[in-house]
């Protein structure tokens, strides 16, 4: 796995070719309320100014399809917070069109939905710096958890009058809302129930792989000296990497499918040509700090706060300070938050009095790390079955 891992680097790094295809199509770069817009649903954009100087957009679709055209009232509805993964944005809940993706599959159930943008996207600037001073990406999950999520949820709380809200997180959007009820818990009094997809707490399964890239390789070390501060594949050389690799008329030379399955988990089936590259061109940069914060929680196997950086103490957040009703849901064949580490975090939540359930996300067994927002079928292995758990999380607690 090492050695595959550090050629699919070079590849990225190196990658050259000057074919042009033109496979991505012309909606690929539009921006999210672009795409919400032309998909014929309402759409509204909000800012928030977190207290340390961090500018986000929300993205809100206030009403479904159908009462799109009428005069709609907002006020008084289900109100849900989505929030993304590493390397995502508001764009991973619309990106599979109307049909299939959660944002649009809430809001015609009735659900007033609203999308976080975190700190690193390009939904996000500062005040005082440009995502070209290095200070701008001194940030992991801490901070979306300490500073982005709370000043999101209040903007909800405020435009729409409600007074508690359900929080959906995806991967890092579950990391986030942990470190927030570790830090921040009097915000536990603004959520209903918080729903867990492919819940990124503990990494016990990515241990070696986390020690040999941070501690042997000292990748991100050596890529800072050269400059670099954040992860980001400028935007010709993804397009050549998406046109050149991710488009093959036998799945097998497919190396885009193999360096995700490899990750993620294999699952051929659920595997989307057309939805890859897209997610591919719309990733979003993430700060080194991200993938450190991560490293340490794999390495000392504590869901540690990042403190005095990847070798230095480790705090143990508080996960007792959960006081919502929580739902893990994982996948069966995720090989990132493996059910084994969902288990355990579980456990622990169990212990507290605060676990709602945790079970398969999906009856699909191969269900993998992107198959809860990109698999083929998406709408009938994992949406449907959520948006019943959902409607009965309202029922119980809204
Ligand atoms: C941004 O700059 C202004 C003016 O110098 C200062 O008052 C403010 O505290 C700064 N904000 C942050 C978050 O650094
Ligand atoms: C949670 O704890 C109760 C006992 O307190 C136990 O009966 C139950 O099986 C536990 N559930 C999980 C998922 O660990």
């Amino acid at each position: 796995m090492a050695g595959s891992i550090s050629r699919v680097i070079f590849i990225l790094c190196c990658f050259v070719t000057s074919e042009q295809q033109n496979i991505l199509k012309k909606d690929a770069f539009d921006s999210v309320p672009q795409l919400i817009m032309s998909a014929g649903y309402p759409v509204e954009k909000h800012r928030v100014t977190t207290t340390d100087g961090y500018i986000l957009q929300l993205h809100r679709i206030p009403a479904g399809k159908r009462t799109a055209r009428k005069t709609f009232s907002a006020k008084g509805k289900k109100t849900v917070l989505i929030g993304h993964g590493l390397l995502g944005s508001s764009s991973d809940f619309v990106m599979m069109g109307p049909d299939r993706s959660l944002a649009y599959s809430l809001a015609d159930e009735g659900y007033d939905v609203w999308l976080a943008n975190l700190r690193g996207t390009i939904y996000s600037s500062h005040q005082n710096y440009t995502k070209n001073n290095p200070k701008f990406w001194e940030f992991s999950f801490h901070e979306h958890g300490k500073y982005d999520l709370p000043a999101s949820i209040d903007k909800v709380l405020s435009v729409t009058g409600v007074s508690k809200i359900m929080y959906i997180g995806y991967s890092m959007g579950t990391t986030t809302f942990f470190v927030m009820a570790s830090e921040r818990p009097e915000y536990n009094d603004k959520i209903i129930s918080f729903v867990a997809l492919a819940p990124a707490v503990y990494f016990a399964n990515i241990k070696p792989i986390a020690e040999w890239l941070l501690k042997s390789l000292k990748i991100l070390d050596q890529l800072r000296v050269q400059g670099i501060q954040y992860l980001n594949v400028r935007q010709d050389v993804r397009e050549m990497i998406i046109q050149s690799m991710c488009y093959t008329q036998k799945p097998q030379d497919n190396i885009c499918a193999r360096i995700i399955y490899m990750f993620v988990g294999n699952d051929e089936e659920q595997y989307n040509q057309d939805i890859t590259a897209l997610f591919l061109a719309r990733f979003q940069p993430a700060s080194f700090r991200q993938f450190e914060h991560f490293g340490k929680i794999a390495m000392t196997d504590v869901f540690t706060s990042w403190e005095d950086g990847l070798w230095g103490s480790v705090r143990k957040y508080k996960l007792s300070n959960v006081r919502v009703p929580v739902t893990l849901l994982y996948g069966e064949n995720d090989q990132l938050t493996e059910k084994s580490q969902v288990l355990r975090l579980a456990e622990e939540l169990n212990a507290t009095g605060v676990l709602e359930d945790v079970r398969p996300a999906s009856s699909w067994s191969k269900f993998n790390h992107l198959d809860f927002v990109f698999a083929k079928d998406v709408a009938s292995i994992f949406n449907k079955p959520l948006l019943t758990t959902i409607k009965s999380l309202f029922y119980k607690y809204g």
